[in-house]
């Protein structure tokens, strides 16, 4: 029986379709090249390969793209009349869950599949990522921590999963250790861009810009080359210029690093856009027709109703462009989706359509709507996927609202959690001094 590079039985007779599998595998971990195509060449090679199936069908739905719902079926019918031993069938299972919007389900099974196979690297990134989009924070720290008993240090797999965990334990708001454990993933493997952005997590965190600035602009020749992730680690080092206030340095980022193709059809590259325009929307930056270039690509994807999250971006870009048409129509879709089956109805009812209707009302200048429905739906919002430095974006909007709503009080409250959080983050302090301006002024 064959096994794949972490020593799990696979279901083909076939080496060199198994040594494209371990190829896949190890594009998978460092998020580079194009690891369909390596499961391509594998299935080209045993088209009954269950487990590369599977792997391709994982790949495809955590992409939260309804767009690649057809290669998934495909992915899923073919899987099915394949050659599966248990382990593959699982995860062919947790795929099929997440396809049919089961995303707690499917992330469970992939979390026990690992419990249960701990060497199976893959099961723990599926998990981990799973857990990355439900807002699981303590699972998403947890499932690597739990494998990682596996494997020795300096074993093939090790790092990577090392990596993982320090982004859950960043999550988890455990910086110090995050810090390590991301710092010895980076230095077994400085390709590993998801172990070098769970340290930038922990910069971001702190507010700590001579820290954070320097670890991604320096390492970028290692783990941005190839890098199908290159876009959100370049978002992290961007939000750090925008803290300086770096204004031009951020407009240049974007147009290289962040969306340097207008037209690339990748929803989590469209998020980070977003994210990062929205920001300097709020900071009151022109940004040209960089919204109206972003907007037309998530028309596309603009009445999916697919992930709750990619939504709420998804009317951030038509809000920026001024396509209240758009907004409207997201916002509609997101209320039918709300009264739909599966865990996206729930992310969608409690936290994405408040958030989207308060994003609405701030762009229609309805500040102390805006800062309400925030407010109460913050506390939740893990809930709906992300991390604690994309929905931050909750938070700075609730901020600015009240700022250009006159409501001092709130301002300075916000403002003051911001500044406790990050004492070093200039921006903190701009934000604050902004707050306290507004105050002395109402007080005047
Ligand atoms: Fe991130």
């Amino acid at each position: 029986m064959l096994k794949d590079r972490y020593g799990n039985p696979a279901s083909t007779k076939s080496q060199t379709a198994l040594a494209h599998y371990d190829n896949a595998l190890d594009l998978i971990r460092v998020y580079r090249g194009d690891p369909v195509a390596a499961l391509d060449a594998a299935l080209a090679e045993d088209p009954d390969f269950g487990g590369a199936w599977a792997a391709r069908a994982g790949l495809l739905v955590t992409a939260t793209d309804k767009a690649y719902a057809e290669e998934t079926t495909k992915s899923l019918r073919a899987g099915a009349a394949s050659n599966l031993n248990d382990r593959e069938a699982k995860h062919l299972k947790a795929a099929q869950d997440w396809a049919e919007g089961r995303y707690n389900d499917g992330t469970a099974r992939w979390a026990r599949i690992a419990q249960e196979n701990p060497r199976d690297a893959l099961a723990v990134q599926y998990a981990h990522v799973g857990c990355f989009f439900l807002g699981l924070q303590s699972d998403l720290r947890d499932v690597p921590l739990q494998a990682l008993r596996a494997f020795k240090r300096g074993e093939d797999g090790y790092s990577y999963i090392q990596g993982m965990a320090a982004f859950g334990l960043e999550e988890c708001g455990d910086f110090a250790r995050a810090d390590i454990y991301g710092r010895q993933a980076v230095e077994a493997d400085p390709r590993d861009g998801w172990a070098v952005h769970a340290v930038a997590h922990v910069n971001e965190m702190r507010g700590d810009l001579e820290t954070g600035i320097p670890w991604l602009a320096d390492n970028a020749q290692h783990w941005a080359p190839d890098s199908g992730f290159a876009y959100h680690n370049y978002w992290h080092l961007a939000l750090l210029h925008l803290d300086r206030g770096d204004i031009a340095q951020v407009l240049k980022m974007f147009d290289e690093n962040v969306r340097p193709n207008p037209d690339a059809q990748i929803v989590l590259e469209w998020i980070d856009a977003s994210a990062l325009l929205w920001r300097l929307h709020l900071e009151g930056v022109d940004v040209g027709d960089r919204f109206e270039k972003l907007a037309a690509c998530w028309q596309r994807a603009g009445e999916d109703a697919f992930y709750a999250f990619n939504d709420l971006h998804a009317i951030m870009a038509f809000l920026g462009a001024g396509r209240a048409t758009d907004a409207e129509r997201a916002l509609k879709a997101m209320r039918a989706a709300a009264k739909d089956a599966g865990d996206n109805a729930y992310m969608t009812r409690k936290i994405g359509l408040p958030l989207a209707e308060a994003f609405v009302a701030f762009e229609a200048g309805r500040y102390g709507e805006c800062v309400d429905k925030i407010a109460a739906t913050r506390g939740v919002a893990q809930r709906f996927g992300g991390s604690h430095a994309q929905r931050d974006i909750l938070t700075l909007t609730a901020l600015h609202a009240a700022l250009r709503g006159g409501m001092a009080s709130t301002a300075e409250a916000f403002a003051a959690e911001r500044l406790a959080h990050k004492p070093q983050s200039p921006w903190a302090g701009r934000l604050s001094r902004q707050a306290r301006e507004l105050s002395a002024k109402r007080a005047a």
